[in-house]
Protein backbone atom coordinates (compact mmCIF):
# COMPACT_ATOMS: atom_id res chain seq x y z
CA UNK A 1 0.00 0.00 0.00
CA UNK A 2 1.15 3.42 -0.72
CA UNK A 3 1.86 6.44 1.42
CA UNK A 4 2.39 9.47 0.45
CA UNK A 5 4.99 11.12 2.61
CA UNK A 6 5.48 14.07 0.77
CA UNK A 7 4.79 18.29 0.51
CA UNK A 8 6.03 20.17 -2.16
CA UNK A 9 7.68 23.49 -0.92
CA UNK A 10 10.18 25.62 -2.40
CA UNK A 11 10.60 23.72 -5.65
CA UNK A 12 11.42 20.16 -3.32
CA UNK A 13 8.99 17.36 -2.43
CA UNK A 14 9.67 17.38 1.48
CA UNK A 15 8.07 15.73 4.53
CA UNK A 16 5.42 17.56 6.06
CA UNK A 17 6.06 18.83 10.04
CA UNK A 18 2.39 17.25 10.63
CA UNK A 19 2.49 13.76 11.34
CA UNK A 20 -1.64 12.62 11.35
CA UNK A 21 -2.06 10.02 8.54
CA UNK A 22 -5.39 9.97 6.88
CA UNK A 23 -6.88 6.93 5.14
CA UNK A 24 -7.12 7.32 1.24
CA UNK A 25 -10.33 5.10 0.24
CA UNK A 26 -11.14 4.17 -2.82
CA UNK A 27 -14.86 4.86 -3.72
CA UNK A 28 -15.64 1.96 -5.95
CA UNK A 29 -14.61 -0.08 -3.59
CA UNK A 30 -14.74 1.16 -0.06
CA UNK A 31 -10.94 -0.54 0.42
CA UNK A 32 -8.35 1.55 1.93
CA UNK A 33 -6.19 2.36 -1.33
CA UNK A 34 -3.47 4.66 0.40
CA UNK A 35 -2.66 7.05 3.06
CA UNK A 36 -1.43 10.46 3.04
CA UNK A 37 0.64 12.14 5.76
CA UNK A 38 -1.03 15.44 6.58
CA UNK A 39 0.81 19.06 6.85
CA UNK A 40 -0.33 21.10 9.84
CA UNK A 41 0.35 24.92 10.19
CA UNK A 42 4.06 24.93 10.61
CA UNK A 43 3.92 23.60 6.82
CA UNK A 44 1.50 26.25 5.66
CA UNK A 45 4.07 28.66 7.21
CA UNK A 46 7.01 27.48 6.07
CA UNK A 47 5.43 27.39 2.48
CA UNK A 48 4.31 30.99 2.59
CA UNK A 49 8.04 32.00 3.53
CA UNK A 50 8.79 30.31 -0.04
CA UNK A 51 6.07 31.66 -2.03
CA UNK A 52 7.11 35.36 -0.37
CA UNK A 53 11.04 35.27 -1.46
CA UNK A 54 9.48 33.87 -5.36
CA UNK A 55 7.79 36.67 -5.71
CA UNK A 56 10.18 39.31 -5.26
CA UNK A 57 11.40 38.25 -8.72
CA UNK A 58 8.11 36.64 -9.99
CA UNK A 59 6.23 39.73 -9.50
CA UNK A 60 8.61 41.61 -11.51
CA UNK A 61 8.62 38.68 -15.02
CA UNK A 62 7.25 40.30 -18.24
CA UNK A 63 4.19 39.04 -20.11
CA UNK A 64 6.81 37.02 -21.87
CA UNK A 65 8.15 35.19 -19.66
CA UNK A 66 4.83 34.43 -17.90
CA UNK A 67 3.32 33.14 -21.20
CA UNK A 68 6.27 30.90 -21.19
CA UNK A 69 5.49 29.37 -17.72
CA UNK A 70 2.14 28.78 -18.87
CA UNK A 71 2.95 26.98 -22.10
CA UNK A 72 5.56 24.60 -19.73
CA UNK A 73 2.85 23.94 -17.46
CA UNK A 74 0.51 22.91 -20.12
CA UNK A 75 2.50 20.62 -21.76
CA UNK A 76 3.44 19.34 -18.32
CA UNK A 77 0.22 18.46 -17.81
CA UNK A 78 -0.59 17.41 -20.97
CA UNK A 79 2.20 14.66 -20.79
CA UNK A 80 0.95 12.76 -17.91
CA UNK A 81 -2.94 13.36 -18.91
CA UNK A 82 -3.92 9.53 -19.29
CA UNK A 83 -2.83 9.39 -15.10
CA UNK A 84 -4.65 12.54 -14.21
CA UNK A 85 -7.84 10.56 -15.84
CA UNK A 86 -6.86 6.72 -13.88
CA UNK A 87 -6.26 8.67 -10.83
CA UNK A 88 -9.07 10.85 -10.49
CA UNK A 89 -11.29 7.57 -11.75
CA UNK A 90 -9.49 5.14 -8.97
CA UNK A 91 -9.21 8.00 -5.81
CA UNK A 92 -12.15 10.31 -6.25
CA UNK A 93 -14.41 7.61 -8.40
CA UNK A 94 -14.69 10.57 -10.83
CA UNK A 95 -16.25 8.96 -14.21
CA UNK A 96 -14.09 7.93 -17.02
CA UNK A 97 -16.24 10.43 -19.32
CA UNK A 98 -16.33 13.53 -16.84
CA UNK A 99 -12.07 13.18 -15.79
CA UNK A 100 -11.19 13.13 -19.58
CA UNK A 101 -13.44 16.02 -20.22
CA UNK A 102 -12.02 18.09 -17.24
CA UNK A 103 -8.73 17.12 -18.00
CA UNK A 104 -8.89 18.32 -21.50
CA UNK A 105 -10.22 21.64 -20.06
CA UNK A 106 -7.19 22.23 -17.87
CA UNK A 107 -5.20 22.46 -20.72
CA UNK A 108 -7.22 24.78 -22.31
CA UNK A 109 -7.61 26.59 -19.01
CA UNK A 110 -3.22 27.33 -19.95
CA UNK A 111 -4.31 28.70 -23.44
CA UNK A 112 -6.77 30.54 -22.99
CA UNK A 113 -4.71 32.66 -20.22
CA UNK A 114 -1.99 32.83 -22.48
CA UNK A 115 -4.12 34.29 -25.30
CA UNK A 116 -5.74 36.76 -22.62
CA UNK A 117 -2.22 37.71 -21.53
CA UNK A 118 -1.31 38.56 -24.61
CA UNK A 119 -3.68 41.25 -25.08
CA UNK A 120 -3.70 42.30 -21.27
CA UNK A 121 -1.85 45.49 -20.47
CA UNK A 122 -0.85 45.92 -16.98
CA UNK A 123 -0.07 50.12 -17.67
CA UNK A 124 -3.23 51.45 -18.73
CA UNK A 125 -3.91 55.35 -18.82
CA UNK A 126 -7.02 56.65 -16.93
CA UNK A 127 -7.96 60.07 -16.36
CA UNK A 128 -4.41 61.92 -16.48
CA UNK A 129 -2.63 59.27 -14.71
CA UNK A 130 -1.31 55.94 -14.98
CA UNK A 131 -2.47 52.94 -13.42
CA UNK A 132 -0.26 49.77 -12.82
CA UNK A 133 -1.98 46.48 -12.64
CA UNK A 134 0.50 44.80 -9.63
CA UNK A 135 0.37 41.16 -8.84
CA UNK A 136 -2.06 40.85 -5.71
CA UNK A 137 0.45 38.78 -3.59
CA UNK A 138 0.68 35.63 -2.41
CA UNK A 139 -2.56 33.54 -2.73
CA UNK A 140 -3.82 30.83 -0.87
CA UNK A 141 -5.90 28.28 -2.81
CA UNK A 142 -8.49 25.83 -0.82
CA UNK A 143 -10.06 23.23 -3.37
CA UNK A 144 -12.97 20.62 -2.87
CA UNK A 145 -12.67 17.31 -3.59
CA UNK A 146 -14.78 17.08 -6.80
CA UNK A 147 -12.61 18.30 -9.37
CA UNK A 148 -9.28 18.90 -7.64
CA UNK A 149 -6.90 19.03 -10.24
CA UNK A 150 -9.19 21.04 -13.10
CA UNK A 151 -9.21 23.48 -10.02
CA UNK A 152 -5.76 23.77 -9.49
CA UNK A 153 -4.95 24.22 -13.13
CA UNK A 154 -7.82 27.11 -13.91
CA UNK A 155 -6.38 28.92 -10.37
CA UNK A 156 -2.75 28.75 -11.01
CA UNK A 157 -3.07 29.68 -14.64
CA UNK A 158 -4.71 33.15 -13.81
CA UNK A 159 -2.09 33.37 -10.56
CA UNK A 160 0.86 32.92 -12.67
CA UNK A 161 -0.24 35.22 -15.71
CA UNK A 162 -0.58 37.67 -12.85
CA UNK A 163 2.74 37.52 -11.34
CA UNK A 164 1.56 35.85 -8.55
CA UNK A 165 2.97 32.93 -6.27
CA UNK A 166 0.58 30.73 -4.30
CA UNK A 167 -0.03 27.91 -1.88
CA UNK A 168 -2.45 25.32 -2.53
CA UNK A 169 -4.24 23.29 -0.17
CA UNK A 170 -6.67 20.80 -2.21
CA UNK A 171 -8.68 18.67 0.07
CA UNK A 172 -7.50 15.80 2.35
CA UNK A 173 -9.25 13.14 0.13
CA UNK A 174 -7.49 14.21 -3.13
CA UNK A 175 -4.03 13.14 -2.14
CA UNK A 176 -2.68 11.01 -4.54
CA UNK A 177 -4.46 13.33 -7.27
CA UNK A 178 -2.66 16.01 -6.19
CA UNK A 179 0.76 13.83 -6.00
CA UNK A 180 0.51 13.76 -10.01
CA UNK A 181 -0.07 17.33 -10.01
CA UNK A 182 2.58 17.73 -8.10
CA UNK A 183 4.81 16.24 -10.87
CA UNK A 184 3.55 18.10 -13.30
CA UNK A 185 4.09 20.91 -12.03
CA UNK A 186 7.63 20.64 -10.76
CA UNK A 187 8.24 19.19 -14.52
CA UNK A 188 7.11 22.52 -15.46
CA UNK A 189 10.25 24.07 -14.19
CA UNK A 190 8.66 27.25 -12.98
CA UNK A 191 11.03 29.01 -10.30
CA UNK A 192 11.40 27.39 -6.85
CA UNK A 193 8.41 28.94 -4.91
CA UNK A 194 6.10 29.93 -7.22
CA UNK A 195 3.69 26.94 -6.59
CA UNK A 196 3.73 25.30 -3.39
CA UNK A 197 1.22 22.51 -2.29
CA UNK A 198 0.51 21.70 0.88
CA UNK A 199 -1.96 18.51 2.00
CA UNK A 200 -3.86 18.96 5.18
CA UNK A 201 -6.91 19.38 6.71
CA UNK A 202 -9.49 22.61 6.56
CA UNK A 203 -9.25 23.31 10.20
CA UNK A 204 -5.51 23.07 10.25
CA UNK A 205 -4.25 23.96 7.10
CA UNK A 206 -6.82 25.95 6.08
CA UNK A 207 -7.52 27.27 8.53
CA UNK A 208 -3.79 28.69 8.79
CA UNK A 209 -3.82 29.87 4.96
CA UNK A 210 -7.05 31.53 6.07
CA UNK A 211 -5.39 33.46 8.68
CA UNK A 212 -1.46 33.88 8.00
CA UNK A 213 -0.71 37.17 7.52
CA UNK A 214 1.81 36.60 4.52
CA UNK A 215 -1.29 35.97 2.05
CA UNK A 216 -2.99 38.58 0.44
CA UNK A 217 -5.55 36.71 -1.22
CA UNK A 218 -7.46 33.17 -1.19
CA UNK A 219 -8.85 31.77 -3.75
CA UNK A 220 -11.62 29.68 -2.68
CA UNK A 221 -13.64 26.71 -4.36
CA UNK A 222 -16.07 24.37 -2.01
CA UNK A 223 -19.31 24.72 0.33
CA UNK A 224 -21.08 28.01 1.36
CA UNK A 225 -20.76 27.32 4.92
CA UNK A 226 -16.89 27.37 4.11
CA UNK A 227 -17.06 29.92 2.26
CA UNK A 228 -18.16 32.07 5.08
CA UNK A 229 -15.61 30.73 7.28
CA UNK A 230 -13.28 31.37 5.05
CA UNK A 231 -14.39 35.17 4.13
CA UNK A 232 -14.56 36.10 8.28
CA UNK A 233 -11.53 35.10 8.92
CA UNK A 234 -9.69 36.74 6.03
CA UNK A 235 -11.38 40.33 6.76
CA UNK A 236 -8.80 40.34 10.00
CA UNK A 237 -5.73 40.89 7.30
CA UNK A 238 -7.77 42.16 4.58
CA UNK A 239 -7.08 39.67 2.60
CA UNK A 240 -8.80 39.56 -0.76
CA UNK A 241 -11.52 36.68 -1.47
CA UNK A 242 -12.50 34.61 -4.30
CA UNK A 243 -15.21 32.44 -3.69
CA UNK A 244 -17.30 29.73 -6.26
CA UNK A 245 -19.77 28.53 -3.84
CA UNK A 246 -22.71 26.03 -4.00
CA UNK A 247 -25.75 25.93 -6.13
CA UNK A 248 -28.96 24.86 -7.17
CA UNK A 249 -29.59 25.99 -10.71
CA UNK A 250 -32.42 26.13 -12.32
CA UNK A 251 -32.99 24.72 -16.15
CA UNK A 252 -36.00 26.54 -17.64
CA UNK A 253 -37.45 24.36 -20.41
CA UNK A 254 -39.99 26.80 -21.88
CA UNK A 255 -42.80 26.14 -23.32
CA UNK A 256 -42.10 25.91 -27.18
CA UNK A 257 -38.53 23.96 -26.64
CA UNK A 258 -37.79 20.70 -28.64
CA UNK A 259 -38.10 17.90 -25.88
CA UNK A 260 -36.57 14.90 -27.40
CA UNK A 261 -33.41 17.21 -27.32
CA UNK A 262 -33.64 19.60 -24.19
CA UNK A 263 -35.17 16.54 -21.61
CA UNK A 264 -31.69 14.33 -22.51
CA UNK A 265 -29.44 17.12 -22.47
CA UNK A 266 -31.36 18.27 -18.78
CA UNK A 267 -30.51 14.84 -17.62
CA UNK A 268 -26.78 15.12 -18.29
CA UNK A 269 -26.76 18.56 -16.83
CA UNK A 270 -28.59 17.43 -13.62
CA UNK A 271 -25.90 14.78 -13.29
CA UNK A 272 -22.73 15.99 -14.28
CA UNK A 273 -19.98 14.66 -12.05
CA UNK A 274 -22.31 11.95 -10.90
CA UNK A 275 -24.10 14.88 -9.27
CA UNK A 276 -20.90 16.45 -7.17
CA UNK A 277 -21.27 19.55 -9.29
CA UNK A 278 -21.67 23.00 -8.28
CA UNK A 279 -23.15 24.03 -11.79
CA UNK A 280 -25.54 20.82 -11.77
CA UNK A 281 -28.66 21.44 -12.93
CA UNK A 282 -31.06 20.49 -10.29
CA UNK A 283 -34.31 22.00 -10.87
CA UNK A 284 -35.82 21.25 -13.83
CA UNK A 285 -38.40 23.82 -14.53
CA UNK A 286 -40.81 22.68 -16.72
CA UNK A 287 -44.74 23.85 -18.53
CA UNK A 288 -47.54 21.76 -16.38
CA UNK A 289 -48.78 21.45 -19.62
CA UNK A 290 -45.96 19.24 -20.60
CA UNK A 291 -45.17 17.81 -16.88
CA UNK A 292 -46.22 14.31 -17.67
CA UNK A 293 -44.69 14.04 -21.42
CA UNK A 294 -41.21 15.31 -20.25
CA UNK A 295 -42.27 13.02 -16.87
CA UNK A 296 -41.71 10.18 -19.28
CA UNK A 297 -39.12 11.32 -21.49
CA UNK A 298 -36.67 11.83 -17.85
CA UNK A 299 -37.54 8.77 -16.88
CA UNK A 300 -36.28 6.59 -20.20
CA UNK A 301 -33.22 8.87 -20.36
CA UNK A 302 -32.62 8.54 -16.78
CA UNK A 303 -33.19 4.58 -16.81
CA UNK A 304 -30.97 4.31 -19.44
CA UNK A 305 -27.95 6.49 -17.50
CA UNK A 306 -25.00 3.27 -16.56
CA UNK A 307 -24.70 3.60 -13.10
CA UNK A 308 -21.76 1.83 -11.95
CA UNK A 309 -17.83 1.24 -12.42
CA UNK A 310 -16.09 4.86 -12.89
CA UNK A 311 -13.76 3.00 -14.99
CA UNK A 312 -16.19 1.46 -17.85
CA UNK A 313 -16.36 4.03 -20.52
CA UNK A 314 -20.00 3.77 -20.72
CA UNK A 315 -20.70 5.11 -17.22
CA UNK A 316 -22.59 8.07 -16.62
CA UNK A 317 -22.59 7.80 -12.72
CA UNK A 318 -19.61 6.71 -10.49
CA UNK A 319 -20.01 6.54 -6.85
CA UNK A 320 -19.96 9.32 -4.03
CA UNK A 321 -16.70 10.10 -2.96
CA UNK A 322 -17.18 8.94 0.42
CA UNK A 323 -19.85 7.38 2.87
CA UNK A 324 -20.49 10.78 4.20
CA UNK A 325 -21.26 12.39 1.03
CA UNK A 326 -23.71 8.87 0.47
CA UNK A 327 -25.28 9.38 3.40
CA UNK A 328 -26.34 13.21 2.98
CA UNK A 329 -27.32 11.65 -0.82
CA UNK A 330 -29.84 9.34 1.07
CA UNK A 331 -31.13 11.57 3.82
CA UNK A 332 -32.39 14.22 1.03
CA UNK A 333 -33.94 11.77 -0.95
CA UNK A 334 -36.22 10.62 2.43
CA UNK A 335 -36.51 14.60 2.89
CA UNK A 336 -37.77 14.80 -0.36
CA UNK A 337 -40.34 11.61 0.35
CA UNK A 338 -41.31 13.17 3.41
CA UNK A 339 -42.07 16.57 2.02
CA UNK A 340 -44.10 14.89 -0.29
CA UNK A 341 -42.67 15.11 -3.65
CA UNK A 342 -43.18 12.40 -5.96
CA UNK A 343 -40.69 9.85 -6.60
CA UNK A 344 -40.09 9.52 -10.59
CA UNK A 345 -37.52 6.92 -10.54
CA UNK A 346 -34.94 5.69 -8.06
CA UNK A 347 -34.89 6.57 -4.50
CA UNK A 348 -32.93 4.97 -1.10
CA UNK A 349 -30.54 2.23 -1.30
CA UNK A 350 -28.17 1.69 -3.58
CA UNK A 351 -28.65 -0.34 -6.95
CA UNK A 352 -28.24 -4.07 -7.35
CA UNK A 353 -24.90 -5.54 -7.56
CA UNK A 354 -23.36 -2.34 -6.75
CA UNK A 355 -23.58 -2.95 -2.69
CA UNK A 356 -19.61 -2.34 -2.14
CA UNK A 357 -19.22 1.32 -3.13
CA UNK A 358 -20.55 4.64 -2.29
CA UNK A 359 -23.32 4.10 -5.07
CA UNK A 360 -26.67 5.90 -5.15
CA UNK A 361 -29.66 5.37 -7.40
CA UNK A 362 -30.30 8.00 -9.92
CA UNK A 363 -33.30 9.69 -8.16
CA UNK A 364 -35.85 12.12 -9.68
CA UNK A 365 -38.71 13.48 -7.92
CA UNK A 366 -41.35 15.61 -9.98
CA UNK A 367 -44.49 17.86 -8.75
CA UNK A 368 -41.52 19.28 -6.54
CA UNK A 369 -42.58 22.77 -4.91
CA UNK A 370 -39.78 25.37 -5.14
CA UNK A 371 -39.85 25.69 -1.51
CA UNK A 372 -39.06 22.16 -0.45
CA UNK A 373 -35.82 21.34 1.11
CA UNK A 374 -34.31 19.07 -1.69
CA UNK A 375 -35.33 22.60 -4.57
CA UNK A 376 -33.44 24.43 -2.09
CA UNK A 377 -31.03 22.64 -0.77
CA UNK A 378 -27.55 21.70 -2.66
CA UNK A 379 -27.22 17.81 -2.43
CA UNK A 380 -24.58 17.15 -4.53
CA UNK A 381 -25.30 13.33 -5.50
CA UNK A 382 -27.75 12.35 -8.68
CA UNK A 383 -30.95 13.99 -7.29
CA UNK A 384 -33.21 16.02 -10.04
CA UNK A 385 -36.19 17.84 -9.01
CA UNK A 386 -38.84 18.68 -11.96
CA UNK A 387 -40.85 21.92 -11.01
CA UNK A 388 -43.95 22.81 -12.97
CA UNK A 389 -44.89 26.25 -14.06
CA UNK A 390 -47.97 27.98 -15.23
CA UNK A 391 -46.44 30.84 -17.07
CA UNK A 392 -43.20 32.22 -18.17
CA UNK A 393 -43.31 34.80 -15.22
CA UNK A 394 -44.00 32.09 -12.84
CA UNK A 395 -41.04 30.03 -14.47
CA UNK A 396 -38.11 32.85 -14.09
CA UNK A 397 -39.74 33.27 -10.24
CA UNK A 398 -39.17 30.09 -9.60
CA UNK A 399 -35.49 30.05 -11.37
CA UNK A 400 -34.54 33.07 -9.06
CA UNK A 401 -36.12 32.08 -6.08
CA UNK A 402 -33.14 30.51 -4.17
CA UNK A 403 -30.04 31.61 -2.22
CA UNK A 404 -27.89 30.46 -5.32
CA UNK A 405 -26.92 32.01 -8.22
CA UNK A 406 -24.24 30.02 -9.96
CA UNK A 407 -25.60 28.75 -13.04
CA UNK A 408 -28.74 28.68 -15.36
CA UNK A 409 -30.26 26.42 -18.02
CA UNK A 410 -32.70 27.72 -20.71
CA UNK A 411 -34.54 25.91 -23.55
CA UNK A 412 -36.52 27.48 -26.39
CA UNK A 413 -36.74 27.05 -30.16
CA UNK A 414 -36.44 31.19 -29.66
CA UNK A 415 -33.80 32.33 -29.16
CA UNK A 416 -34.45 35.84 -29.01
CA UNK A 417 -36.64 34.62 -26.63
CA UNK A 418 -34.52 32.12 -24.18
CA UNK A 419 -32.23 35.60 -24.15
CA UNK A 420 -34.88 37.78 -22.91
CA UNK A 421 -34.95 35.39 -20.50
CA UNK A 422 -31.40 34.85 -19.86
CA UNK A 423 -31.66 38.72 -19.11
CA UNK A 424 -33.80 38.26 -15.89
CA UNK A 425 -32.15 34.91 -14.33
CA UNK A 426 -29.64 36.27 -11.69
CA UNK A 427 -26.98 33.51 -12.27
CA UNK A 428 -22.98 33.89 -13.21
CA UNK A 429 -23.34 31.72 -16.13
CA UNK A 430 -26.52 30.66 -18.06
CA UNK A 431 -26.25 28.30 -21.28
CA UNK A 432 -28.73 28.41 -23.94
CA UNK A 433 -29.59 24.83 -25.53
CA UNK A 434 -27.27 23.08 -24.36
CA UNK A 435 -24.40 22.52 -22.33
CA UNK A 436 -21.44 24.30 -23.08
CA UNK A 437 -17.82 25.62 -21.65
CA UNK A 438 -15.87 28.69 -22.19
CA UNK A 439 -12.61 28.96 -20.66
CA UNK A 440 -12.44 32.76 -21.25
CA UNK A 441 -15.85 33.70 -20.19
CA UNK A 442 -16.18 34.33 -16.61
CA UNK A 443 -17.19 31.77 -13.76
CA UNK A 444 -18.75 32.48 -10.84
CA UNK A 445 -21.91 33.13 -8.39
CA UNK A 446 -24.04 35.74 -7.97
CA UNK A 447 -25.72 35.83 -4.11
CA UNK A 448 -24.60 33.03 -2.01
CA UNK A 449 -22.64 31.12 -4.63
CA UNK A 450 -19.95 33.41 -4.24
CA UNK A 451 -17.85 36.11 -5.00
CA UNK A 452 -15.48 37.19 -7.95
CA UNK A 453 -15.18 35.76 -10.91
CA UNK A 454 -12.60 32.93 -12.29
CA UNK A 455 -11.52 32.26 -16.06
CA UNK A 456 -9.79 34.71 -18.77
CA UNK A 457 -9.89 38.49 -18.03
CA UNK A 458 -12.01 38.39 -15.06
CA UNK A 459 -10.49 35.86 -13.46
CA UNK A 460 -7.14 37.55 -14.53
CA UNK A 461 -8.56 40.88 -12.68
CA UNK A 462 -9.30 39.41 -9.44
CA UNK A 463 -5.24 38.78 -9.16
CA UNK A 464 -4.26 41.77 -9.57
CA UNK A 465 -4.37 45.18 -7.49
CA UNK A 466 -4.71 48.63 -9.14
CA UNK A 467 -2.09 51.52 -8.26
CA UNK A 468 -2.70 54.89 -9.79
CA UNK A 469 0.71 57.05 -10.00
CA UNK A 470 -0.33 60.39 -10.58
CA UNK A 471 2.04 63.70 -11.53
P1 LIG B 1 -15.80 21.83 2.11
O1 LIG B 1 -16.33 23.09 1.60
O2 LIG B 1 -15.82 21.56 3.57
O3 LIG B 1 -14.27 21.65 1.65
C1 LIG B 1 -13.63 22.43 0.66
C2 LIG B 1 -12.21 22.75 1.07
O4 LIG B 1 -12.23 23.64 2.19
C3 LIG B 1 -11.39 21.55 1.51
O5 LIG B 1 -10.06 21.69 1.07
C4 LIG B 1 -11.47 21.64 3.01
O6 LIG B 1 -10.40 20.98 3.66
C5 LIG B 1 -11.40 23.13 3.23
N1 LIG B 1 -11.89 23.58 4.53
C6 LIG B 1 -12.81 22.97 5.31
N2 LIG B 1 -12.98 23.66 6.45
C7 LIG B 1 -12.15 24.73 6.40
C8 LIG B 1 -11.86 25.81 7.28
N3 LIG B 1 -12.47 25.93 8.44
N4 LIG B 1 -10.95 26.73 6.89
C9 LIG B 1 -10.34 26.64 5.70
N5 LIG B 1 -10.55 25.62 4.84
C10 LIG B 1 -11.46 24.68 5.17
O7 LIG B 1 -16.53 20.65 1.37
P2 LIG B 1 -16.91 19.23 2.00
O8 LIG B 1 -17.08 19.32 3.49
O9 LIG B 1 -16.00 18.26 1.53
O10 LIG B 1 -18.35 19.03 1.36
C11 LIG B 1 -19.53 19.36 2.07
C12 LIG B 1 -20.62 19.79 1.13
O11 LIG B 1 -20.25 20.99 0.48
C13 LIG B 1 -20.92 18.85 -0.01
O12 LIG B 1 -21.84 17.89 0.35
C14 LIG B 1 -21.46 19.77 -1.05
O13 LIG B 1 -22.82 20.01 -0.87
C15 LIG B 1 -20.72 21.02 -0.82
N6 LIG B 1 -19.58 21.18 -1.74
C16 LIG B 1 -19.74 22.06 -2.76
C17 LIG B 1 -18.72 22.23 -3.65
C18 LIG B 1 -18.89 23.14 -4.80
O14 LIG B 1 -18.08 23.16 -5.70
N7 LIG B 1 -19.91 23.94 -4.79
C19 LIG B 1 -17.48 21.48 -3.58
C20 LIG B 1 -17.39 20.60 -2.44
C21 LIG B 1 -18.43 20.48 -1.59
MG1 LIG C 1 -16.42 20.18 5.29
Amino acid sequence: MRTIKEIYINGEFVAPKGTQIFDLINPTSNIKEAEVVLGNEEDVQLAVEAAKEALKAFSQTSKKERIQYLKQLHDAVEARIPELVDVMVREYGGTYQFASMINTYSLDDFKAMTEVLNDFEFQQNVGKSKVNLQPVGVVGIIIPWNMSNGFICTKIASAIAAGCTVVIKPSEMSAQQTQVMAECIHAAGLPKGVVNIVNGLGNIVGAEITRNPGISKISFTGSTNVGRIIAKGAVDTMKRVTLELGGKSPNIILDDANLQEAIPMAVIAAFLNSGQACAAATRLIVPATKLEEINTLVKTTVANFKVGNPADHDTAIGPMVSKIQFEKVQDYIKIGQEEGATLLIGGMGKPQGLEAGNFTRATVFTNVKNHMRIAQEEIFGPVLSIIPYDNEEEAIEIANDTIYGLAAYISSSDTDRANRVAARIDAGRICINGLSHDSKAPFGGFKQSGIGREYGLFGLEEYLEPKAILG
